[in-house]
């Protein structure tokens, strides 16, 4: 999809050709480990500017690690919720040519056990993109209404046994804290009701209450709403979406916003066996009318 992604921002080197001799401006909303970034700065040749976002510190220092040097590149450690806020304070709204948005978590974010996103390595409960800010799974989890858990697991997961398992997270935390991964996995499972031979059992309340911690698509709704005034004429949106919930949202965005639609894919085979994590991927890319 990367390669997808970079062909849908149509990435133009050069000044802008109005005689005024600015800058060309692209924003990777979604830094991770900067590999859309870097193929983005390598299609600029040094020309232009890339302004990177991303919430969570461990992107913001490998930014300063491994992009340090490079003059047309700045890493801002913020959400792209507020990417309205934050292109008004630097002067950029409706001088955009691209924004990327490449959505979830990263593999390093979900690799790694303390970050408790995967229920495959036991680690704390915890689950925020960025662990400076907010609740995090356990604490909600320890606190929230049976209803309430419920509904994020249906709305957030579209799991059908929602309810069973809201009641035995409710029962469980009565007699000790559900405080790790493995745990909440364990207890998931326990739980008798319909089941798909396909996915852990745990899979779809694992996405759920990460999208709601993260409030993911609150975060996109906003960024979507900001690109009719942020994007030059002329400029491009690309949204890699990973689950349904996302795409949907990006899909009817794009269908009554003053976008036009450009492209949608999906990844080839090779990319899915090279990594089994890309199967549910979509890539939407919107114009904004010149
Ligand atoms: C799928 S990864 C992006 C990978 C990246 N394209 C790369 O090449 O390494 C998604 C990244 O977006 C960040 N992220 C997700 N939602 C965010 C938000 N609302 N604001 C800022 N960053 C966010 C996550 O912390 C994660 O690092």
């Amino acid at each position: 999809m990367l390669h997808n992604a970079l062909a849908g921002l149509a990435i133009r080197p050069g000044d802008i050709d109005d005689g005024s001799h600015q800058n060309r401006i692209y924003v990777d909303g979604t830094f991770g480990r900067g590999g859309h970034s870097a193929a983005i700065l390598e299609a600029l040749g040094g020309r232009g500017h890339l302004h990177a976002l991303d919430r969570d510190p461990e992107a913001g220092h490998h930014a300063w690690r491994e992009f340090a040097g490079r003059g047309n590149f700045t890493f801002h450690a913020r959400n792209f919720g507020a990417i309205a806020a934050f292109a008004n304070e630097l002067g950029i709204a409706s001088r955009i040519d691209g924004v990327l948005l490449d959505l979830g978590v990263s593999s390093p974010q979900f690799d790694n056990a303390s970050r408790g996103f995967s229920f495959a390595n036991d680690g704390p409960l915890d689950m925020r993109m960025n662990p400076n800010a907010g609740e995090s799974a356990a604490a909600w989890l320890a606190r929230a209404k049976e209803a309430e858990i419920a509904d994020v697991l249906y709305q957030f997961g579209e799991e059908r046994n929602s309810r069973r398992i809201a009641r035995r997270i409710v029962e469980t935390r009565s007699e000790s804290p559900i405080a790790t991964t493995t745990q909440l996995a364990a207890l998931i499972a326990s739980v008798p009701g319909p089941r798909s031979h396909k996915i852990h059992p745990a899979t779809r309340s694992f996405q759920a209450i990460r999208i709601f911690i993260n409030q993911e698509l609150a975060e996109l709704e906003a960024a979507l709403q900001a690109m009719p005034l942020l994007l030059a004429p002329g400029g491009r949106l690309a949204v890699i979406s990973f689950h349904s919930l996302e795409d949907r949202i990006v899909k009817r965005f794009i269908r009554d916003s003053a976008l036009k639609a450009v492209s949608r894919e999906f990844p080839g085979d090779d990319e899915i066996a090279a990594n089994p994590r890309a199967r549910s991927a979509v890539l939407r890319v919107a114009e904004r009318p010149a």
